[in-house]
């Protein structure tokens, strides 16, 4: 997946001139009769924090699924899963208990964690392969890399998948394939190709493994560094017409993105670049959507090509761009003529494309409605309830931090403070055993995200509130807590300070960030369960609110979306309780969570 230009030269004066589409239209299929067998089907995908697709059909259920990656985030390795690859919905989490992967507990730094899985469908099993990152760590270091498996034989349960099985690589992107002509021997068909630690010596690798043990089997054979792109990373490769394609992403995961492929008639090469790369790339486009790389590629049940790629609406000026990298779609078409044949993306990539027929709708998927659509919705904590699929922690929660309808508060959702903020100790690091927090993504360039909250924080320097979440230390997260803070008591001779509840206002992050401040809670608001409120104003700020419930909200501070624009994960919704490493133990008790999609912005 992975290599990040920071740098922010090559800013593009060029004004944008954004158009709104409404969440009616964000729904509509087009099913467009006018333009034979056109569709017009609108991008991304997976809005919001989806990166690194790596999608598959399934003819046996005629379903898609993508898996995208997580990072520090769990539950992690989200799949979702569609019959028209229009309506997507949350299935599950490859990672769903820590016993699976009690590393990602450990992760140092933000930009550590689950990164590119690939997703593939063998024989009636699906196989996850990924890298757990500890990014903190040097490239040659091969403990930085933790290169593991998952397989399962239901998607459709959580529980179905196995614990990791870790095998050697000293890199990330590893994808599995399976060589059916493979006549050396019977054992040795399945593979994993990955790319090559990029600041050691760039390149993807090959080597024979036994997927149920992560044996490897034979030495890494390195087939093809692509094109002289920085990162050749993310590579699949795929059998088509006697030939091997290996397909890559180049040029680091920010606006040089690109994907390229090559091919050759024997597995291990050599390989023959396709004289037409890049085959993908916004790169040098005046387009809102940039970053355009890392991509898949599957055939729907009509035997049409579609690719899969991320994407960051950004525009040139790549400043804004909260949601980060997301999942797009677009059609392929292979050139005729066996010999001569590559794969023609449909590009660039926009937000309205139009392409294939999409798959007929067959309606539902099995068991749909347990199943989440990661949009608009109200969510009540009612007794009983679990830990809706689509909620994420930073790392591993305390599970007792968490409580649904706690004796006394139904429907509403128990915080426990953890000592840890979301600034955390040590850098962005698991050390301290996980911050009180829990939210789900922003999918929408406009929304509205809304809870009640009702706490009275009774020690110095308890607080819970609401974050716009984006990584932890040093990094970058925006937050409105509700912290109970002294105020000295100048009216009297004595000098006396009392504590009082105030709002709390933080923001951090690389770029510049608003002053952070405290006001003292207006005291008729004191005991009263107060509306916490996120915003999307418009396309660069956010504003944070409150008020008591009913009553309009005031607004306490703004916040410019690109202080969370950085990195390799996008921007979360969601509540946190910390004692901020004091002894504070009073719970916060948060009810009727609100996320409304306000509008998708797909163009400049
Ligand atoms: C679509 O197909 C019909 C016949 O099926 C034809 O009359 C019409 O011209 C076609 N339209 C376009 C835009 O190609
Ligand atoms: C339209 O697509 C259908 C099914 O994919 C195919 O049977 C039909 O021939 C196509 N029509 C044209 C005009 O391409
Ligand atoms: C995390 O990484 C930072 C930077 O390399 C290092 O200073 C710190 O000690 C690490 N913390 C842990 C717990 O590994
Ligand atoms: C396919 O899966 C079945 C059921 O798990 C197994 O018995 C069989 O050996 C597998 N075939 C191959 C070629 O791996
Ligand atoms: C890839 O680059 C390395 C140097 O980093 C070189 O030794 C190797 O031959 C190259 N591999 C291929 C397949 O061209
Ligand atoms: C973008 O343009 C620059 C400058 O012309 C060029 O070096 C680079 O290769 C282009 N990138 C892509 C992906 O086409
Ligand atoms: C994408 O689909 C459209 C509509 O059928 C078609 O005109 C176009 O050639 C396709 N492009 C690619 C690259 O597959
Ligand atoms: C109160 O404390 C402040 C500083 O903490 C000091 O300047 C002031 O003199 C004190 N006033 C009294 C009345 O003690
Ligand atoms: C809030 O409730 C606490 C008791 O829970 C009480 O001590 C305090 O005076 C109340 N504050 C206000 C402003 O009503
Ligand atoms: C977006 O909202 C912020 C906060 O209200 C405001 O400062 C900024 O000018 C607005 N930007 C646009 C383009 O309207
Ligand atoms: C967060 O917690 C750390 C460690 O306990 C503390 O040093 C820091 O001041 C806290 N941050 C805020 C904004 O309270
Ligand atoms: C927490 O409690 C301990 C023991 O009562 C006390 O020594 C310490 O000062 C308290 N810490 C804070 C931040 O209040």
């Amino acid at each position: 997946m992975a290599l990040l230009h920071l740098s922010t030269s090559r800013l593009v004066a060029l004004s944008l001139l954004l158009i709104l589409v409404l969440p009616s239209f964000a729904t509509a299929r087009n099913n467009n009769n006018n333009n034979n067998n056109s569709t017009g089907f609108q991008n991304p995908i997976l809005p919001g924090f989806h990166p690194d697709p790596s999608c598959i059909h399934v003819p046996e259920d005629g379903t898609f699924y993508c898996a995208s990656s997580s990072f520090n985030v769990f539950p992690g390795i989200p799949i979702h899963a569609s019959q028209d690859l229009t309506t997507w919905k949350l299935v599950g989490n490859v990672l769903n208990r820590p016993s699976q992967l009690p590393d990602l507990a450990i992760s140092n730094g933000s930009t550590s964690g689950i990164w590119a899985p690939t997703l593939r469908h063998h024989n009636g099993t699906f196989y996850l392969v990924t890298t757990l990152v500890h990014d903190k760590k040097p490239p040659d270091d091969p403990t930085r890399w933790d290169n593991i498996i998952f397989q399962t034989r239901d998607i459709w349960d959580n529980l179905a998948w196995t614990d990791a099985v870790h095998f050697d690589f000293t890199g990330y992107d590893t994808s599995p394939y399976w060589d059916d002509d493979d006549d050396d021997d019977d054992e040795g068909t399945e593979y994993i190709v990955g790319s090559h630690a990029y600041h050691v010596e760039p390149g993807i690798h090959l080597a024979k493994v036994d997927l149920e043990t992560g044996e490897i089997k034979s030495k890494w054979t390195n087939l093809w560094n692509g094109t002289g792109g920085l990162a050749p990373e993310g590579p699949h490769i795929y059998k088509k017409d006697g030939y091997y394609y290996l397909m890559i992403a180049e040029g680091g995961t920010g606006l040089d993105h690109m994907e390229t492929i090559a091919r050759s008639e024997n597995l291990y090469g050599p390989y023959e670049a396709n004289p037409a790369n890049p085959i993908l790339t916004n790169a040098n486009t005046t387009g809102y959507f940039q970053t355009v790389g890392h991509a898949d590629l599957f055939q729907d049940a009509c035997g049409n090509w579609w690719g899969v790629a991320l994407s960051t609406r950004s525009g040139p000026e790549y400043t804004t761009y909260p949601m980060g990298r997301e999942t797009v779609l677009t059609n392929v078409t292979w050139e005729d003529g066996g010999s001569s044949s590559w794969p023609i993306f449909n590009e660039p990539i926009e937000g309205v494309m139009h392409a294939w027929e999409l798959p007929p709708t067959s309606g539902h998927l099995p068991g749909d409605n347990q199943y989440v659509t990661e949009g608009d919705e109200n969510i009540q904590f009612p007794p009983g309830s679990k830990m809706p699929q689509h909620f994420v922690h930073w790392r591993f929660p305390v599970d007792e931090a968490y409580t649904m309808s706690p004796e006394g508060h139904e429907n509403a959702l128990r915080l426990r403070p953890s000592k840890l903020n979301l600034t955390g100790v040590d850098g962005n690091t698991g050390a301290g055993g996980g911050q009180t927090f829990v939210g789900r993504r922003q999918v929408d360039t406009l929304f509205t995200y809304s809870v009640d909250v009702d706490y009275t924080p009774k020690t110095l320097e308890e607080e819970a509130g609401v974050t716009l979440f984006l990584t932890q230390a040093i990094n970058h997260h925006v937050r409105l807590g509700i912290a109970l803070l002294p105020v000295s008591n100048t009216n009297t001779n004595t000098n006396t300070t009392t504590l009082v509840p105030h709002f709390r206002f933080h923001a951090i992050s690389y770029v510049y960030v608003p002053a952070s401040f405290s006001v003292v809670v207006p005291p008729a608001w004191n005991n009263k369960t107060l509306t916490m409120e996120i915003e999307a104003v418009n396309v660069t700020h956010y504003s944070f609110s409150a008020a008591p419930v009913g009553r309009p909200r005031r607004v306490i501070a703004y916040a410019p979306g690109k202080i969370v624009s950085w990195g390799f994960t996008g921007t979360l919704l969601g509540v946190y309780a910390t004692s901020n490493g004091g002894n504070g133990t009073q719970p916060a008790y948060v009810s009727n969570w609100n996320y409304l999609g306000r509008g998708q912005v797909r163009d400049n």
